[in-house]
């Protein structure tokens, strides 16, 4: 664990540089606006560690497999988000030295990732081996506005010097993922040009054949004017750039506006990117740094409007919930359906920057309470554009008669992941897609999904169950063989709890949803059933036969469901009986070892009873809280939150606070010791659950919001404000209970403490704290 950032309530802050720290703070400092982002790389150049990283959503590439030893139904190939152009390139050098941090003595230093506002900040002092010393002001920021635009202001001032500084701002396309499988660079040069301050560089993805055009321009200023200088531009394959000479008075600030653009072929015409880029960079570098910092800060204030948590009384928690939401907000803003969020988002190459089933089980309720409807539906009609693949996905493992299996990490549809037990095994993603799509509708009401997308999702995937099980004789019961749950500590077990309950909960939510479109929408069912060859007596009559004669392990003395068959077989010793050098298990322990073991990676008999907590009595709930927290080793980001949810609605609210601070600066203070890799983007969604779904256990019951607070004891109050069903609500706990504030034109039914409760359009209403059981 490391702390070393300074706690300040709407700002991360990086005071001194020590090169140790740099990769994390590249991730940690890290810029985004849905559509492109990057690790917070310096400007000039920099010879000591880091990982460079600019990313462009939706843009990958598929690389080739690599595997010891392969086994047939392994995907081709892993497609991973490229690593694009660096586009924030500002060499600066004087008199023959270069600036580099890393030969530098660096006598000052600030990083500052202002949240509130959405820019990065540096201030340095630097003295070259020369002596001379220079005062660097860095600022830069990519556009949620102009979401295809960044823009950097780079100020510097010779502190004890006047001489000759070459300023070479450029873009580098010659870049290479560093978890390339085969060491290959995955762009090829299209196009190349540099005019006076301007420079293009347009690259093509290698097999996917995107295209990217990167443009940039440069202004010097002196003092606040145009410094009048001359712009040299150059251009080579794969690096473009404009160099300009000046000659820096002493004391003197010159200040380099770097306007960067980049449009892809995702969204224009292959023939069209380059005017397409022309235009666009010259409409933001004529608005201007200032005007576009501006529109950023008050776009950001509108985003902080619908998503913030405030926290009184504690500010690293409020510092931590802040950079979750400011992360979220960063990675993904739900306008195109053909983006998803990468458990790094932009922030690092790891994982791939592929979709996960963390989207659906993690992610969806953050962005539904805090965004418009159409940012989660927009996640859903993703999966279902990508059914088809997940058809044929389902095929290739020998699955027939439409039934879907979803990919455990996709780009494009196609599974990536090549790993038997997880590829084959980990099959309750399906299952958390299915969830999805009835978490969406609950909360928004938005009935009408199910025939328009919903529905042919959900046969296909309780196509997929109802073939993946297979009648036990001996039991007398449907079984479900060789899978891995959520705890990856385990794999091939049969009959793993929440494999077996998410897939029944498919197959009974299928079928009703088969019901409520047949009633609603004769015409539309007719359509489907076409479609999709669906038997539906035949079919659903299967699912209802698996469903009512599913074999689901349990202990019925210790009143548990077991993991899987013959976990009690374990030897059953907790997590705080280890040696703490003993941990993370993951990487001090030998798979064989963690596989024989009773560690449990992360959620997963506790992952069902989150998602299906309504059908369990709350004595089961503690049982199995009781017998299985204390088993988790956390290894898995997505751990913590859950685990933080469960234990509120037990009323055990020193361990839920715990566990939310420990997902709450997970990134910040490196917990988990890879922070360096790259944010967990995915997790920080189960953070804002922690509060929201946690501490003031919000519900969703019967169409209404329903909450159940509790105030930690370490702070004075928290508040948040949430749209549910088109209305705006602010909800506030402090010490006496929770107010609630309506402000929208409609009013909104509530329960508190399970007691109703109306409250008209812009009231507000109060309810004193209960005693929780
Ligand atoms: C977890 C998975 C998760 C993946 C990406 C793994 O460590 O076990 O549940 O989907 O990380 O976040």
């Amino acid at each position: 664990m490391k702390n070393y950032i300074k706690a300040d309530e709407w700002q991360i802050i990086e005071e001194g540089f020590d090169p140790k720290l740099n990769e994390i703070s590249e991730s940690l400092f890290s810029i985004g606006n849905g559509h492109m982002g990057q690790r917070a790389n310096f400007e000039e150049a920099y010879s000591g560690k880091t990982l460079q990283g600019n990313y462009i959503a939706g843009v990958y590439y598929p690389d080739k497999t690599r595997v010891g030893w392969w086994k047939n139904g392994y995907p081709e190939n892993f497609a991973k988000v490229l690593n694009a152009a660096n586009w924030i390139g500002i060499d600066i050098n004087i008199e023959n030295e270069q600036l580099d941090l890393a030969t530098c003595k660096v006598l000052d230093f600030k990083r500052v990732l202002n949240m509130r506002e959405g820019y990065l900040q540096r201030t340095f002092i630097a003295e070259l081996k020369s002596g001379k010393q220079i005062k660097v002001n860095a600022k830069r920021f990519c556009s949620i506005v102009d979401e295809e635009a960044g823009a950097i202001e780079y100020t510097i001032s010779p502190i004890n010097f006047s001489g000759a500084i070459t300023i070479n701002a450029y873009i580098d396309g010659d870049i290479a993922n560093k978890d390339s499988n085969y060491d290959e660079k995955f762009w090829d040069a299209v196009n190349s040009e540099a005019n006076n301050n301007e420079a293009y560089l347009t690259l093509r993805t290698k097999k996917t054949l995107y295209e990217v055009c990167t443009g940039a321009c440069a202004h010097v200023y002196k003092n606040g004017n145009h410094a009048g200088v001359r712009y040299v531009g150059s251009a080579q394959e794969k690096y473009t750039s404009t160099i300009i000479n000046v000659d820096a008075k002493q004391g003197e600030g010159l200040s380099i506006y770097k306007y960067a653009v980049n449009v892809s072929s995702q969204n224009y015409k292959s023939e069209d990117l380059l005017s397409t880029c022309k235009k666009i960079l010259n409409e933001v570098s004529a608005k201007g740094f200032d005007n576009m910092l501006a529109e950023q800060a008050a776009a950001w204030k509108e985003k902080w409007n619908e998503s913030d948590i405030i926290i009184e009384g504690d500010v690293a928690a409020q510092q931590g919930i802040r950079f979750n939401i400011f992360q979220l907000n960063q990675t993904y803003t739900g306008k195109d359906d053909r983006l998803n969020i990468g458990p790094k988002g932009f922030t690092g190459e790891k994982y791939g920057g592929s979709t996960y089933w963390d989207t659906e089980a993690y992610c969806v309720p953050f962005y539904l309470a805090t965004a418009s409807q159409q940012v989660t539906k927009n996640l859903l009609i993703y999966r279902y554009k990508q059914l088809d693949k997940a058809i044929e996905n389902a095929q290739k493992l020998g699955f027939n008669n439409g039934a879907a299996l979803y990919p455990m990490v996709t780009m494009n549809g196609e599974e990536c992941h090549n790993e038997w037990e997880i590829t084959f095994e980990e099959i309750h993603r399906n299952g958390a897609i299915a969830y999805a799509i009835y978490n969406y509708i609950n909360y928004t009401g938005d009935i009408d999904y199910l025939q328009e997308y919903g529905l042919e999702v959900l046969i296909g995937i309780a196509r997929f169950w109802a073939q993946r099980v297979n009648w036990s004789e001996n039991k007398g019961k449907f079984v479900m063989l060789g899978v891995t749950g959520p705890n990856e500590y385990e794999n091939n077990v049969n009959n793993n709890w929440y494999t077996s309950t998410i897939a029944c909960w498919s197959m009974e939510y299928a079928s009703d949803a088969v019901n409520y479109v047949k009633a609603n929408s004769d015409k539309k069912y007719q359509q489907l059933i076409k479609k999709l060859s669906f038997n539906e007596a035949d079919e659903t009559s299967s699912w209802d036969d698996i469903c009512k004669n599913m074999y689901f392990p349990k202990d019925e003395n210790k009143n548990i469901f077991l993991q899987q068959d013959g976990f009690l077989d374990k030897e059953i010793i907790p997590v705080n009986y280890l040696d703490p050098v003993e941990r993370p298990l993951n990487q001090n322990w030998s798979w064989d070892r963690i596989l024989r073991s009773c560690y449990i990676k992360q959620a997963d008999v506790l992952q069902g009873l989150y998602f299906f907590s309504d059908k369990f009595d709350t004595e089961t709930l503690r049982s199995n809280y009781e017998f299985y927290e204390p088993l988790t080793v956390h290894e898995s980001s997505l751990s913590p939150c859950v685990h933080a949810i469960l234990a509120a609605r037990l009323s055990r609210e020193d361990d839920a606070y715990n566990f939310y601070l420990r997902t709450s600066r997970l990134d910040l203070d490196d917990y988990n010791n890879d922070t360096e890799d790259g944010l967990h983007i995915t997790s920080m969604a189960g953070t804002w659950m922690s509060v929201v779904e946690g501490f003031a256990g919000m519900q969703v019951k019967n169409d209404k919001l329903s909450f159940s607070p509790f105030l930690p004891n370490q702070w004075k109050s928290y508040s948040f404000n949430i749209t549910f069903r088109g209305a705006l609500i602010n909800v506030l706990i402090n010490t006496d209970g929770i107010c609630l504030s309506n402000y929208s034109t409609h009013n909104v039914r509530i329960n508190v403490f399970d007691e109703h409760c109306d409250i008209n359009s812009n009231a507000q209403i109060f309810v004193a704290h209960k005693v929780r059981v």
